[in-house]
């Protein structure tokens, strides 16, 4: 989707489509002058009360001349002090969806005026082109049928009113594009199925990445691993006749170093659960096990193409977890990369093994923060449903800074506790440590598990299980991957640029 700004008067907009907002209060300023361009159509439909301006609320006229416009799309955005960047991005979502329907190809979409200096016009557009490009991205590639009923908007031109604004107004479309390009990235390689997305598939895509960004790229093979001694992933990878890969990317600055951060995806490029293997009903979803990988990629794509200026260091395991007679059994003692031995009870919490290695290996970097993206437990969707990450951590600075991009990138993180309490119950009476707890509280043992990898850096696990995954399509966004993470992480490293260090 090609994505402007421009400046003008929406009346005069030349356009298939001009979609409007507004809100449930009226605006005189802009209310009356389109008004009097409809001919009273908007005056009446505001009495009859067919469009309240709520949000997502959305209503196509056709006007009689009086615009430059064909049709005019308006879409509610709610209560002006309500508005929110969240409710930007639904909006923009709306447009698209309903010009989708039609069929139009391109449409203009006029920027709302707002007096809410908390919402500068720099991150008003960044939230509407987030809308526009996420709620327009499909996975097609495997379609081969019916192609004509696959509908997408190919443009969109966003229009501010004054021509001293185009400078700020094209600043923040960029910075949504890009943001949600890669988010888009991610969410195909989590979309993609199992025989398509192998751990080789996600090394490749690794490579090509580092070459176009010119990052730096390592992929370590199954010999590199056993040499390094990385008994917890290669354990899970045993029972797979695909080679594990364990991805290294890593970004440098040309100026100045604000800080050093380490970024972990699981990429568990499909999770039958192993031995202790997976009821067959969903198993399929497990494809999307490798959606901390995903987003850690993606990251790297948008920190190298906004020029970040931090190290990073991006880390995705990748592995299958397959039963057979070579898999690892319940029961099974393997040793860390750490050294600390590690008491398999069910080859199915495989996640945290092969991120045990990865904390382990980051270790080498010193970095100032780690951020681990993992679909850990289910336990979380019991938790927390598909609304918010579950966010554990031994940091409370950082964990406050990563809630704060949560709300700001709308996607939120709960916390839940991990006191020193919680160890307790991944406690083995053979080895170190075992790798499930006593049955309760899954998503916090699943973090305790981790935590015993990190040591002391300030380290915050993000259990993303339940937004990985859009099963019902509801929402703005569309069905399948979300790509969460890297609008979350991308958020969180720009809040990091603005203050001094
Ligand atoms: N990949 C799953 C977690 C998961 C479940 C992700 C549902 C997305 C949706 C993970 O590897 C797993 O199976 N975890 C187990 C841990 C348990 C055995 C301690 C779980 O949550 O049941
Ligand atoms: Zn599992
Ligand atoms: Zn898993």
């Amino acid at each position: 989707m090609k994505i402007s700004v421009k400046a003008g008067a929406l009346e005069q907009e030349k356009t298939e489509l001009l979609v409007v907002n507004l809100f449930e209060e009226r605006l005189p300023a802009v209310e009356n002058r389109l008004d009097k361009a409809l001919q009273g159509f908007l005056r009446k439909v505001r009495e009859k009360g067919d469009f309240k301006g709520e949000s997502k609320q959305t209503l196509l006229l056709y006007p009689q001349g009086g615009v430059g416009a064909e049709r005019v799309l308006l879409v509610g955005l709610g209560k002006m002090r309500e508005l929110d960047r969240e409710k930007l991005r639904a909006g923009s979502a709306a447009a698209v969806r309903r010009a989708k329907d039609i069929g139009v190809k391109s449409f203009t979409l006029a920027v709302p005026g707002t007096s809410r200096r908390d919402l500068p016009l720099d991150e008003k557009l960044w939230a509407l082109v987030e809308g526009a490009l996420l709620s327009n991205y499909q996975l097609t590639e495997y379609r081969t049928e019916e192609l004509d009923k696959i509908k997408d908007v190919q443009e969109v031109k966003f229009l501010v009113e004054r021509s001293q604004d185009l400078a700020a107004a094209q600043r923040g479309a960029r910075r949504g594009e890009t943001i949600s390009e890669a988010v888009n990235w991610t969410r195909t390689l989590a979309n993609y199925p199992g025989n398509k997305a192998t751990p080789t598939f996600l090394a490749q895509e690794a490579r090509k990445l580092a070459k176009e960004e010119r990052l730096d790229c390592r992929i370590l093979d199954r010999a590199e691993m056993e040499k390094l001694g990385m008994g917890a992933l290669l354990a899970v990878a045993q029972g797979s006749q695909q080679p594990p890969k364990f991805i290294i990317l890593e970004y440098k600055p040309s100026g100045r170093i604000r800080g050093r951060y380490a970024v972990v995806g699981k990429g568990i490029t499909f999770d039958s659960g192993g031995i202790s293997i997976k009821p067959s009903k969903s198993m399929e979803e497990m494809k999307y096990d490798m959606s901390g990988a995903a987003a850690t990629m993606g990251l790297a794509r948008v920190a190298a193409r906004l020029k970040l200026p931090f190290h990073l260091i991006f880390l995705a395991p990748a592995t299958e977890n397959l039963p057979s007679g070579a898999a690892v059994k319940p029961g099974d003692v393997v040793r860390s990369l750490s050294g600390k031995t590690v008491e398999i009870i069910n080859t199915d919490a495989e996640g945290r093994l092969i991120l045990a290695d990865a904390l382990a290996y980051v270790q080498r970097y010193k970095p100032d923060g780690i951020i681990d993206m993992a679909t850990l437990t289910g336990a979380v969707v019991v938790a927390l449903g598909s609304h918010a990450t579950g966010m554990l951590g031994n940091n409370d600075a950082l964990k406050g800074k990563i809630r704060r991009a949560g709300e700001e990138s709308g996607e939120r993180v709960w916390e839940l506790p991990l006191w020193k309490e919680y160890y307790e119950a991944i406690k083995s009476s053979i080895a170190d440590v075992k790798n499930v707890g006593d049955g309760k509280a899954g998503t916090i043992a699943g973090a305790a598990f981790l935590g015993k990898f990190v040591g002391d850096v300030p380290w915050v696990h993000l259990d993303i299980a339940g937004t990985a995954w859009n099963e019902t399509g509801n929402g703005w966004m569309g069905k399948g991957s979300t790509g969460v993470g890297v609008r979350l992480l991308t958020r969180f490293l720009l809040n990091e640029m603005g203050k001094k260090k």
